[in-house]
């Protein structure tokens, strides 16, 4: 059986950083996110009987490095009898450089598996298997402002808002397309054990959760603003509190930064985010959408420009 599925990746506002459970993959707190629609990840899993082992191509390309994840997750997903598998995954984005690539990755990993294994599961479910994946790719498999709760044993992942409740649009400065020297799995592992401010950010999550998830209700772009900066702010405070430090800004990240707030300084609605990657991801609306992405493109040491709104959840496509 051969199937294939799409999935858009998303970008959180209000992070996860830290796991409750290593082992399961389980996040220490909630996050809060937003799925795109320009970026796409295309994953067609065939399962063979007689194959031997499973193997992964990436924009036609062997990749043994993501194979052991994606052997793990079909190995959970299907049981440890199942058939081999031959995966193909296409992207038309950079990979493991900050862009949240694994979130759509696993998603749509999962949903075509789960076809190609007759192996039908609700929603949820299969959220909880990308999860266990990577973390991020429990978010992909709904559409517009997604939050994920992580109170209790298992993830509770829904949309807040969908495309047309708030049509924000990300605009991303690329500044490095090359992949990170260290994952954000491996990173988050080593905050936990070694920087002083692990504990009171994963404390306060709650805090930025609820009042982000009031902007959202409320369409309070301002607070929005507020509450994802600051948050995006503590968490690579943590990242560069860790031992050994975790950094994964370039000069091109800062000045990002800086053109995006002087931007709002102007009276532009934006704000930055950035995530375990050098790229910067100002959210604006959309009527800020051509100053912003004008302002970043002649921002020093950007690379390109990439325009988004906001996107569906992953999704089977018809021809497998
Ligand atoms: C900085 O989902 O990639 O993008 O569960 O170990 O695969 P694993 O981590 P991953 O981490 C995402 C970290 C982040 C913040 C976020 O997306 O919430």
């Amino acid at each position: 059986m051969r199937a294939q599925a799409v999935a858009q990746p998303n970008i959180a506002l209000v992070k996860y950083w830290g796991k409750r459970d290593a082992e399961r993959n389980l996040p220490a707190a909630g996050s809060l996110s937003l799925t795109l629609d320009t970026l796409w990840t295309k994953m067609a899993v065939e399962l063979e009987e007689t194959a031997e082992a499973d193997t992964l191509t990436v924009n036609g390309a062997g990749n043994d490095k993501m194979l052991g994840r994606v052997s793990t997750c079909l190995d959970h997903l299907l049981g440890p009898g199942r058939a081999k598998a031959a995966v193909e995954s296409e992207s038309n984005f950079p990979i493991a450089a900050g862009l949240a690539s694994s979130s759509s990755a696993f998603a749509a990993l999962v949903v075509a598996a789960s076809k190609a294994g007759e192996s039908p599961a609700d929603t949820l479910s299969l959220a909880r298997w990308a999860g266990a994946a990577s973390g991020s790719a429990a978010r992909s498999f709904h559409e517009g402002i997604v939050e994920l709760h992580a109170d209790d044993d298992e993830i509770d992942v829904r949309s807040i808002a969908s495309v047309e409740d708030w049509p924000l649009r990300v605009v991303i400065a690329v500044t490095e397309s090359a992949p990170k020297a260290v994952g954000s799995g491996e990173a988050m592992i080593r905050s936990a054990a070694t920087s002083p401010f692990y504990r009171s950010w994963v404390e306060r999550q709650d805090e930025d959760l609820s009042m982000a998830r009031e902007a959202v209700r409320d369409r309070d772009f301002e607070k929005l603003a507020a509450v994802s900066e600051h948050n995006c702010l503590k968490m690579h405070s943590v990242m560069w509190t860790s031992r050994p430090p975790v950094v994964y800004w370039n000069e091109a990240t800062l000045n990002s930064m800086e053109t995006v707030v002087q931007l709002r300084r102007a009276g532009a609605p934006v704000f930055f985010t950035v995530d375990a990657g050098p790229q910067v991801k100002a959210v604006c609306l959309p009527s800020a959408c051509d100053t912003v992405s004008a302002a970043l493109a002649a921002t020093g040491g950007v690379t390109k420009v990439i325009v988004s709104g906001l996107g569906r959840g992953a999704r089977l496509l018809e021809r497998g």
